[in-house]
């Protein structure tokens, strides 16, 4: 079955954001919103209510709202009269989302003239996922068109994580229930199935066989900033790795799946999470560094917290595609630099003609840069011209998003917004495929507990502790930015 047409404006709906008041209601949300309401696609006859714990005047609300609007949609793109129509949806509602009684008010103003689609953003900590699901369910608030959205991570652990998901399936069908994973619906990201299976060129060397191994790195220069009380109780790992790592790590090791229809493509990516190795205790400290950036205890406060900033790993995707092609994962706050990129190494030539040449030629890469410049890059030898006999070296053909399409990349969450608006699933993460992605974080976090691995401090700037640089020397690598 091919799917729906993505690009038509969609029916006006009503957007209840909870936790409104936050961090990614501030960054992400709001953006998002203004940028997809300017662009015509979200109907100027929806509504969007911000939910928050702290009784506020619309007036001041829409005086925050504008500030931030300001500050994270880009340099002149921010215009008066297009605030003027975004700030005309909006409105603010102080609520304790634990009390099913001050939800009545909501209850009445979402029934007066309602659009046909209803969400439910639920941008709070995962502990209220329960409780906002059972309060909306027992003031009859769940329309037939209504979608939940649910920020992740979901849960701390796997049995956090199974209970969270029965208290809300307990409320919402899986099928209006919509989990975030915001790397999905980065523009890049999406392209990794277009380059993968939208070209023929690839497949037939996408494979064990050709391919020496995998890197992918999410290396970020940011430190925790304001959220360190949520930070320092997930860490990295959680916070990073078990979501957007693994997504990463699945869109490039599945299958074609037969259409990009929502449930086959997560079929492909749940086989490829059942198919990770099962790490033993001793696995987990030979195969995983932890560390933390020198300053982190400062900036959440003090105290001799020993939660990881940073993750560095190697894994194996047991199947006929990938035996013997290691996957390294890594991925780190207060590093050198804000990127992340796959590197795909392809093997050694098999024999060299060029015997002369004092290092054997270097092996080919398919560079796959997923921000902040979206690019595709593959490095290929090529002949040094002149004269001196044959001389090799390594040059990138490379394409640039930007330069070649020129035009603004729609931040994820525009995407992953209005696909809740038209009910289109495939960029979510359906339960079975987070509850596999727990199942082998927990070898992580068990090797973790029972060897008693301690993060390494690292200095902020570098590129994470030294056991990082050792997991890839050991194997005779090196990660790519090292070169
Ligand atoms: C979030 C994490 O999911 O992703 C943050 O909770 C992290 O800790 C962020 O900073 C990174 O996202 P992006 O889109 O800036 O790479």
């Amino acid at each position: 079955m091919a799917p729906a047409n993505q690009d038509t404006a969609l029916s006006p709906s009503d957007l209840v954001i909870f936790g409104g008041t936050g961090d990614l209601a501030a960054r992400k949300i709001l953006p998002a919103l203004y940028y997809r309401l300017r662009d015509g696609q979200l109907p100027a006859s929806s509504r969007v209510f911000i939910l928050g714990r702290r009784p506020m005047e619309r007036d001041a609300y829409l005086k925050r709202a504008r500030k931030a609007c300001e500050r994270f949609v880009t340099e002149g793109d921010f215009s008066e009269k297009d605030w003027k129509r975004f700030a005309s949806c909006l409105d603010y509602r102080a609520i304790d989302a634990t009390k099913p009684a001050q939800y009545d008010a909501l209850k009445k103003t979402l029934s007066r003239d309602p659009r046909p689609v209803r969400v439910f953003y639920l941008a709070t900590s995962a502990e209220l996922f329960g409780p906002i699901s059972a309060a909306l369910k027992e003031k009859r608030m769940i329309t037939e068109g209504t979608r939940v959205v649910l920020e992740k991570p979901i849960g701390h652990d796997l049995a956090s994580f199974r209970a969270t998901n029965r208290a809300v399936l307990d409320s919402f069908r899986e099928g209006q229930i919509y989990r975030i994973d915001h790397y999905l619906g980065k523009e890049t990201v999406q392209n990794l199935m277009v380059l993968r299976f939208g070209n023929h060129l690839f497949e037939k060397i996408w494979n064990g066989d050709v391919i020496d191994h995998v890197q992918i790195t999410v290396a970020e220069e940011i430190g925790v900033g304001e959220r360190f009380a949520y930070y320092d109780s997930y860490g990295a790992l959680r916070d990073m790795v078990q979501n957007h790592l693994l997504q990463l790590l699945c869109l490039v090791a599945m299958e074609a799946p037969p259409y990009i229809t929502p449930d086959a493509v997560r079929d492909e990516k749940l086989k490829v999470l059942h198919s990770l190795r099962p790490m033993s205790a001793a696995d987990v400290a030979t195969h995983t560094v932890r560390g933390q950036y020198r300053g982190y205890r400062d900036d959440i406060g003090g105290g001799r917290s020993d939660t990881e900033t940073f993750v560095a790993l190697k894994t194996h995707i047991d199947n006929w595609r990938w035996s013997g092609t290691p996957f390294y994962l890594r991925t780190g706050k207060r590093l050198a630099e804000r990127y992340s990129e796959i590197v795909i190494q392809f093997k050694p030539i098999p024999h060299n003609i060029f015997p002369h040449m004092k290092t054997f030629p270097e092996t080919n890469k398919l560079i796959i840069r997923l921000q902040p410049d979206e690019t595709v890059k593959l490095e290929v030898n090529t002949k040094v011209p002149g004269p001196g006999g044959y001389r090799l070296k390594p040059v990138q053909l490379s394409m640039s998003l930007a330069e070649e399409f020129g035009e603004r990349i729609p931040d994820a969450y525009e995407r992953l917004l209005m696909d809740v608006v038209r009910g289109n699933p495939t960029l979510f993460m359906r339960s079975d495929e987070v509850e596999a992605a727990w199942e082998w974080t927990e070898y992580l976090l068990t090797g973790w507990k029972k060897s008693g691995m301690k993060s390494r401090p690292y200095a902020a700037g570098g590129w994470g502790p030294k056991e990082a640089a050792q997991l890839l020397a050991r194997d005779g690598l090196r990660w790519y930015e090292q070169r």
